[in-house]
């Protein structure tokens, strides 16, 4: 459910038209709905209604770190998975509180472990022996504790797109199940670490519940193999990965779903779960607003319907073969076959290949829909197109939330050296 609608024969978010957000911002441009994303923590929320403890929620920055998106999140109580000292920052200054923050990822650096630190935040997701020991280092030289879950790699296959697949053996992520008990209780003897728990997360775009059953089942038995030995475990991150519909009438697990599936399985575990979603809260917040530039009509091929959005833009259908829906922002009930493309010189640049859809013609508004996630935050400046604008919609208010970043303004940042004059 998503507050991008038809009405009066044109498409609007919430209750602006996009014709308007075209003629103000330009395409080609990302449009968020407050109301969706709203909708979506609190659906996500009352999901996970049936747990034993209140959980901790922290929104995966990665997929859409945008700071007002982020401060949507903050005010709905979210805090924030962060994989960067970048994303950290953000997360801050969007007006999350630091205890609520999770660091993770395989590539933490000095100085990010230590800007964690400084920041006092909640918790390292730390996801190697090695990391744990140059954390415990850092944090004893500077006379703290830092608060810890070792992430576990349970070696299943959660049954989507490879690239976007994290828990099998052969990926980096996590420390190999069968080291994670005598891992953690080597860890939790240093000074400077507080290990309080583990940490999964298998992959991104789940369409089914079962392998995460599996791995949260395999969790669960660490948990108390862990405290057998006398480890104690107050905290489970549960980790993202739900999946969202992309094309109408897909059908993903529904948040309640999954909140009945963690619900049953982590039942008498006694700790404070947490979760890290991302996709499934801003993924159809989110639509990319563009411009056909003109079509391309080939005889009697299939004609290219060329758009100003481009791959540097929108980068999923070019990386993973991703679909998203494109429809006419005024359709006029025509259809056609089309294959739509952007301007950048690489065949690549495909969003779609003989896609039924709305009529188009020179000049008219469409949208990608679904982009609110892992959008904006991939795009690149590939063929000098310099960086894509992002806006908010409210009601029927609208704001820039991330002004275009011209062509001009990076090579600003380019120097040729002297000795090549
Ligand atoms: N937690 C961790 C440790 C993660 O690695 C991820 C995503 C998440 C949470 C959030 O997962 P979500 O709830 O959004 O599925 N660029 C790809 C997706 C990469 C996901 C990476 N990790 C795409 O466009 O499909």
């Amino acid at each position: 459910m998503d507050y991008f609608q038809i009405k009066n024969g044109e498409l609007h978010a919430e209750d602006v038209p996009l014709s308007r957000i075209a003629e103000e911002f330009g395409t080609p441009v990302y449009i968020y709905s407050r109301a969706t994303l709203e909708r979506h923590t609190r659906v996500f929320r009352e999901g996970l209604a049936g747990l034993e403890k209140k959980p901790h929620l922290a929104f995966a920055v990665k997929s859409n770190p945008n700071l007002a998106v982020l401060r949507v999140m903050a005010r709905e109580g979210f805090g924030a998975d962060v994989v960067s000292g970048g994303e950290l920052a953000r997360a801050l200054a969007a007006g999350m509180k630091p205890e609520d923050i999770v660091f993770s990822g395989v590539g933490k650096t000095w100085a990010e472990l230590e800007l964690g630190l400084e920041k006092g935040i909640g918790q390292f997701n730390i996801e190697s022996e090695e990391e744990g020991l140059e954390l415990a280092e850092l944090a004893a030289e500077r006379g703290q504790t830092a608060r810890c879950a070792l992430r576990v790699n349970p070696d299943i296959d959660a049954g989507t797109h490879e690239k976007i697949s994290t828990g099998k053996a052969d990926n980096k992520f996590g420390v190999p199940i069968d080291m994670a008990v005598a891992m953690y209780l080597r860890l939790a003897k240093l000074p400077g670490l507080e290990m309080r728990g583990l940490a999964v997360h298998i992959g991104s775009q789940l369409s089914d519940l079962r392998p995460l059953e599996l791995a949260f089942e395999k969790i669960g038995a660490l948990v108390q193999q862990i405290r057998g030995a006398g480890g104690s475990v107050t905290h489970v991150d549960l980790g993202g990965g739900l999946g969202v519909p992309y094309r109408a009438g897909e059908v993903m697990p529904s948040p309640a779903d999954y909140g009945s599936m963690v619900a049953r399985v982590t039942r008498g575990w006694d700790v404070t779960l947490m979760f890290e979603p991302g996709r499934v809260i801003a993924g159809n917040a989110g639509v990319l607003l563009t411009r056909v530039v003109r079509v391309k009509r080939n005889g009697n091929r299939v004609p290219f319907v060329i758009v100003d959005a481009a791959m540097n833009d929108l980068a999923r259908p070019a990386l993973y073969g991703s679909w998203h829906d494109f429809d006419a922002v005024r359709p006029s009930g025509q259809r056609m076959v089309a294959n739509i493309v952007g301007p950048i010189c690489e065949t690549g640049d495909t969003f779609a290949m003989d896609r039924a859809t709305d009529a188009l013609e020179r000049g008219d508004l469409a949208v990608f829909r679904t982009a609110g996630a892992y959008g904006a935050t991939m795009a690149s400046s590939y063929n000098s197109r310099g960086f894509v604008a992002e806006v908010m919609v409210d009601g029927d208010k609208v704001a820039s939330v991330a002004d275009r970043i011209l062509p001009a303004e990076i090579t600003a940042a380019e120097r040729v050296p002297d000795w090549l004059d």
